[in-house]
C-alpha cells in the first residue's frame, strides 16, 4: 500500500499539475505521485500522463495524507482510452460513468485487478485471487442501454439535468446512453417539470409501465398538470409528507421468469435491465436448497432471492426475507405470498439474527446482500457460528465484500467460489457473488 505523505498538508484546491497515473485504485481512481505524495487521479487510465486538477478531499479538509485530483487534459494516453460513450459524463460534467472513456474490456480488466488486490489486501487465503476475474453480464455487448432507474436533478430555473462529478451543482444534459431505451425516449431533460421540483426518478421496469417520481419538498400533487409526454407513464409525487401516486398505484412490476415482483417507485431494485434474473439465477445455484430446508434472505428487498429459496424448500422448509424498510418488507410479504413456508420480516438484520439465534433458530443456508457497508464483523460472527452449511454473499462492494469474506475465515470457513460481473459498465462498480462454506 501506498505510505502517506510525511507532511500531510491538505491540497491546494484548484492548482493544476502534472501526473503520471500507475495502477488503479479502489473507487475508480488512478494512483499517481507528485513529489513523493500519492495523488489519487480521477477521470484518467493506466500508465497515462495528464495535467490534473487538484481537488479538496471533504473527508480530510484539514489534513491530507493522501491528495486528489481529477485529470482535465490529457498529455500521452492510455492505450486503454477510447472517445467516451458519454461526452457529457467525467472531469466537469456529470457524474455517473467515470469510466466511460476506457475500453470496455480494459474496464473489467482493471476492475479484476482491483478485486484481486483487495482480496489479497485482506489476506483472503483459501480462495486464489488470480481466480476472481470480472465477467461481462451474458448478453451485455457493449455496456450500454442498461440502466432501468435515473435520477435527474432540477436547477432553480427550473432546468433538468444530473448532478456533476462530486458536486450538487446541475449540469445539463441530453441523454443517459447507459439508460435503457424507454427512459432516454422519455427525454425529460428537454421537460420543464413543475415549478417547485428537486428531482426526478424514472424507472422503467421489465413489466408494465415506465414510472416517473417528481420530487420537491413543497409539490402539491393535486395541482399537478400532466404534460402529453408523460401519456402512459404512471406517475407520483414525493413532497415532504411522503410518496402521492397521481396515476398508477405508487409501485412498478419487475418480471424475473415466470414471477412477478412488486417494487416500490422509491425502493430498491437491481438497477441493470439483466441482474435480477443473473443474480437470481446465481444465487439459486449458489444456495443449492433442499426440500425441507431452513433458508435466510438477509437485506432481502422485496424477496428476489426469497422467492427461489421458497421454491426449491418447499412447504417442508422454512425462508425468511429480512429486511430494513417497511415499505419493501410489506411489498416482500406480498411477493411471497403464494409460497408456502415464505415469509418476510422488518429488522436491522444483525439485531434480527441475534435474536432469532437466541431463540434457537439454526439455518441450513443464508444468502446476505447488504449494501456497501457490508455484513460487519458482528454478523458475519453470528452467520458463521449458526448457519449449517452455506453462505451465499451478495455484494456491490468489494472493498468490504473482502473484508467480511477474510472474518468467515477467521472463523473456520472457506471461500468455495466468487463470480465478479460487471452489472455497471462505464463505471467502476462492480457485483460479485461468493459461497462459504464450513471447513469441518
Ligand atoms: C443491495 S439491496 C438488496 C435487496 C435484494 N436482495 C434485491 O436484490 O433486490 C440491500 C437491501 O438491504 C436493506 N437494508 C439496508 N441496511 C439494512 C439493515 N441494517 N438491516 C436490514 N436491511 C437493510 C435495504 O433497504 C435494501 O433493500
Amino acid at each position: 500500500m501506498a505510505a502517506p505523505h510525511a507532511d500531510d498538508a491538505p491540497a491546494p484546491a484548484g492548482r493544476m499539475i502534472t501526473l503520471t497515473c500507475d495502477r488503479p485504485a479502489a473507487g475508480g481512481t488512478f494512483v499517481a505521485r507528485h513529489e513523493g505524495r500519492v495523488v489519487f487521479v480521477r477521470g484518467s487510465a493506466p500508465a497515462e500522463t495528464v495535467i490534473a486538477r487538484l481537488v479538496e478531499d471533504p473527508q480530510e479538509a484539514a489534513k491530507a495524507r493522501f491528495w486528489r485530483a481529477e485529470a482535465v487534459e490529457v498529455l500521452e494516453p492510455s492505450t486503454d482510452r477510447v472517445p467516451t460513450v458519454w461526452p457529457e459524463a467525467g472531469t466537469d460534467g456529470v457524474g455517473g460513468a467515470d469510466w466511460a472513456h476506457i475500453a470496455l474490456p480494459a474496464q473489467r480488466r482493471i476492475a479484476t485487478e482491483v478485486l484481486q488486490e483487495l482480496l489479497s489486501r485482506a489476506k483472503v487465503t483459501t480462495f486464489p485471487p488470480e481466480d476472481a476475474q470480472v465477467e461481462p453480464a451474458p448478453g451485455d455487448r457493449d455496456g450500454l442501454g442498461w440502466r432501468t432507474r435515473v435520477r435527474y436533478a432540477v436547477d432553480a430555473a427550473g432546468r433538468v439535468g444530473m448532478r456533476g462529478w462530486r458536486s450538487h451543482d446541475v449540469r445539463p444534459v441530453g441523454s443517459d446512453p447507459l439508460a435503457v431505451r424507454a427512459i432516454s425516449e422519455l427525454d425529460l431533460p428537454s421537460w420543464t417539470p413543475p415549478r417547485g421540483t428537486e428531482a426526478l426518478d424514472v424507472i422503467a421496469p421489465s413489466d408494465g409501465p415506465v414510472a416517473v417520481v417528481i420530487i420537491g419538498r413543497d409539490l402539491d400533487p393535486a395541482a399537478l398538470e400532466l404534460p402529453a409526454r408523460l401519456d402512459g407513464v404512471d406517475v407520483s409525487v414525493q413532497n415532504s409528507s411522503g410518496l402521492h401516486p397521481v396515476r398508477g398505484d405508487g409501485t412498478v412490476r419487475e418480471k424475473v421468469g415466470e414471477r412477478s415482483f412488486v417494487v416500490a417507485q422509491t425502493g430498491f431494485w437491481q438497477s441493470h435491465r439483466l441482474a435480477a434474473e443473473l443474480l437470481a439465477e446465481v444465487v439459486a445455484a449458489d444456495l443449492g436448497v433442499r426440500e425441507g430446508d431452513t433458508v435466510w434472505d438477509l437485506y432481502g428487498g422485496v424477496g428476489l432471492f426469497a422467492a427461489g429459496a421458497a421454491r426449491a424448500a418447499g412447504a417442508a422448509g422454512s425462508v425468511v426475507s429480512v429486511e430494513g424498510g417497511t415499505r419493501a418488507t410489506a411489498l416482500a410479504t406480498r411477493n411471497l405470498g403464494d409460497l408456502p413456508g415464505a415469509r418476510a420480516e422488518n429488522g436491522d438484520c444483525t439485531q434480527w439474527v441475534k435474536r432469532a439465534i437466541t431463540s434457537g433458530a439454526r439455518p441450513n443456508r443464508v444468502v446476505l446482500d447488504p449494501p456497501r457497508a457490508g455484513a460487519g464483523a458482528e454478523l458475519m460472527r453470528l452467520l458463521c457460528e449458526a448457519v449449517g452449511e452455506r453462505i451465499v454473499y451478495v455484494s456491490c462492494e468489494p472493498s468490504t465484500l473482502a473484508r467480511d469474506l477474510a472474518a468467515a475465515e477467521a472463523a473456520g470457513w472457506r471461500v468455495a467460489d466468487l463470480r465478479a460481473v460487471d452489472l455497471f459498465p462505464h463505471t467502476h462498480h462492480i457485483e460479485s457473488i461468493a459461497v462459504l462454506e464450513r471447513t469441518a
